[in-house]
């Protein structure tokens, strides 16, 4: 897409802000963390106004858990029309990583990895969104 170039006007603290978000996350220029902000507002937008998104939820657990494979799978497949890919990382001799990418009405995934995550066994989780 075509890079459009505009002035931006903000008060000195706003700017010493925007330049130590810069290089504490490693920007390469201030345009760099500026998409990333507005892509950020756009996500909880749709995520607010349940519009169709993208993500992954990324969940860490000892698989040893009884039932928790069990429900793990029950989950997914009430929720299947939701789910692109599950990719299965043995961690550890205990742990496993599982990445779930999912698409679909904000609300729904939201809901899904509420399910998901609140299972017993799970050690921690995450729901990552994105717009498409
Ligand atoms: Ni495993």
């Amino acid at each position: 897409m075509e890079l459009k170039r505009f002035g931006v006007s903000l008060e000195g603290d706003i700017l010493k802000s925007l330049d130590e978000l810069v290089a504490k996350q490693g920007f390469p220029n201030r345009s760099q963390a500026i998409r990333h902000l507005v892509k950020g507002s756009l996500v909880a937008d749709k995520v607010d106004s349940n519009k169709t998104v993208a993500g992954a939820v990324v969940i860490v657990y000892d698989h040893h858990k009884r039932e928790l494979n069990n429900n793990l799978m029950n989950v997914q497949h009430d929720y299947h029309d939701l789910i692109l890919s599950t990719q299965h990382v043995h961690l550890e001799h205990d742990l496993c990583l599982e990445t779930i990418a999912v698409k679909g009405k904000a609300r729904k995934l939201l809901e899904l990895a509420d399910k998901i995550i609140a299972l017993k066994g799970i050690k921690h989780g995450k729901l990552v969104m994105t717009d498409l």
